[in-house]
């Protein structure tokens, strides 16, 4: 009996298989670390490495035993959801030898802004400034003491932290409406603004006060028929209510 004769290709194609399964088989016994599989998909002798590097910051907590003046005023400021080292840095060291090891202080006028430098992506109402515009060539700290950053002065205006808001407001329909038209607002909210919140329209009756065709607001505001324009959904899904279209 003659044994079955392969076509050359299927031999070709079964040398490069079993040379790839020996690399793998290779590759698992030789490049693998011991230790892989022994908790999970991971090496377990990096639980210890990570364990064993030296702890590099303290935690706000460890201030309070000599800095207690200072912990004391941040934690009843704006900046009480900061801890001490988001400014100061790493300050494990510094416990242990406070002379030896201290801590820079950002002083510079670049450092604040990270965080309060103008960008439209940050959450509506969180303070900013343009830093080129505000109060230039002196430090932040000759006005603001970083840890109690109250304002000199409240900002009375709402643009001072709404201020997307009121631009586009300020070039659309309702340029002529102040915002307190539409909100009621706390007086508390401009200088603790989280902890009163004013209160936004939440029915169509409350726009149809001046559109509804029936209502008696001055002539020249355009009307709808409130009962059927725009079905049952509330207004300012279809109508942004600081800066109205009607196309
Ligand atoms: C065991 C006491 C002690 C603890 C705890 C301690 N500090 Fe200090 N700190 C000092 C002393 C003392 C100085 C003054 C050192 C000097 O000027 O030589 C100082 C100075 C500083 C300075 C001044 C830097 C400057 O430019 O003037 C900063 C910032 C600071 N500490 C931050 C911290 C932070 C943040 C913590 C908590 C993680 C902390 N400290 C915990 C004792 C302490
Ligand atoms: C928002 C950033 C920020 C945070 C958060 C912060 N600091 Fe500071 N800290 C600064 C700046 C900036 C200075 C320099 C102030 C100056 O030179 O007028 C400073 C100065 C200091 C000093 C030097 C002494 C002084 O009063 O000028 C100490 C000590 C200090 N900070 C400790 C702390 C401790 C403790 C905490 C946490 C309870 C903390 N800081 C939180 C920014 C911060
Ligand atoms: C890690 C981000 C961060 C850094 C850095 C930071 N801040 Fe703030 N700052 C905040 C947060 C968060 C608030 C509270 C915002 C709020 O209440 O909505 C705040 C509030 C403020 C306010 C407004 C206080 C008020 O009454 O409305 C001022 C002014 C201020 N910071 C100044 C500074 C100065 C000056 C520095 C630099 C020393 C600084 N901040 C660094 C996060 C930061
Ligand atoms: C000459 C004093 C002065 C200096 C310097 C200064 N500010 Fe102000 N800052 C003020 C005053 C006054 C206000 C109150 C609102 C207003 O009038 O704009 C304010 C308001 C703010 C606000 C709140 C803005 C808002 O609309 O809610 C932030 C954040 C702020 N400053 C951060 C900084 C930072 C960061 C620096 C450094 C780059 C700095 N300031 C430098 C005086 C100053
Ligand atoms: C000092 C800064 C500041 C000033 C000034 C300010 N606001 Fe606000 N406003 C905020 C902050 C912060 C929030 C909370 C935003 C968030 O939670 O996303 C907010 C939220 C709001 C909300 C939304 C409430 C909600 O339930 O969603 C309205 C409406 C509002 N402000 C209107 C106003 C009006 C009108 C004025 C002027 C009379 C004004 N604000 C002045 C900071 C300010
Ligand atoms: C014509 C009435 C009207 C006027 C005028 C008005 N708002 Fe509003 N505002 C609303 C309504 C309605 C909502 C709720 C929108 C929603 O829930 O989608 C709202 C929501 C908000 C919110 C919550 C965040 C957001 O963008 O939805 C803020 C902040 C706010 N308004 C601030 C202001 C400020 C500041 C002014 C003045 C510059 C102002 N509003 C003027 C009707 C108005
Ligand atoms: C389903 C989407 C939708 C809803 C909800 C809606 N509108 Fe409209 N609105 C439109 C469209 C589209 C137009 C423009 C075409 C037209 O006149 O019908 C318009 C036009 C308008 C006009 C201009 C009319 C004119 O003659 O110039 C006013 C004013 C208006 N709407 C107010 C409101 C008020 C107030 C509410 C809530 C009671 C509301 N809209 C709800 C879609 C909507
Ligand atoms: C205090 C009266 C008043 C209230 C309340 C009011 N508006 Fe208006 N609205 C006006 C005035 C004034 C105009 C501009 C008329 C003009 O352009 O001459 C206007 C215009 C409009 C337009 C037409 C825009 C265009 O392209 O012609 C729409 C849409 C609109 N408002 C929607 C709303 C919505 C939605 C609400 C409720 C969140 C609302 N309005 C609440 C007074 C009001």
């Amino acid at each position: 009996m003659k044994a079955p004769k392969f076509p050359q290709q299927v031999i070709s194609l079964a040398i490069i298989f079993a040379i790839l399964l020996g690399g793998l088989i290779a590759a698992r016994i030789l490049l693998v670390p011991k230790s892989f599989g022994k908790y999970g998909h991971y090496r377990a002798d990096a639980a210890d490495e990570v364990a064993s590097l030296d702890i590099k910051y303290a935690g706000y907590k460890a201030c309070l035993e000599c800095h207690d003046d200072i912990y004391v005023i941040k934690e009843k400021s704006n900046h009480r959801g900061l801890s001490c080292e988001v400014c100061h840095g790493a300050a494990a060291k510094h416990i242990e030898a406070p002379d030896e090891f201290v801590p820079d202080a950002p002083r510079g006028r670049g450092y604040c802004p990270l965080c309060h430098g103008y960008n439209p992506s940050r959450p509506t109402g969180f303070p900013q400034i343009i830093t080129l515009q505000h109060n230039p060539g002196k430090p932040c700290m000759t006005c603001h003491n970083p840890h109690n950053p109250l304002l000199p002065h409240s900002p009375e205006e709402c643009s001072a932290c709404h201020r997307e808001i009121a631009s586009q407001k300020r070039v659309s329909h309702h340029s002529s409406l102040p915002c307190e038209k539409c909100h009621t607002v706390p007086a508390r909210h401009t200088t603790d603004p989280r902890s009163a919140l004013p209160k936004k329209p939440t029915t169509r009756e409350f726009c149809g006060g001046c559109h509804d065709k029936n209502a008696a607001s001055p002539k020249e505001i355009p009307r709808i028929e409130l009962a059927s324009h725009g079905g049952r959904y509330l207004c300012w899904e279809c109508h942004y209510p600081h800066h109205p279209e009607a196309k």
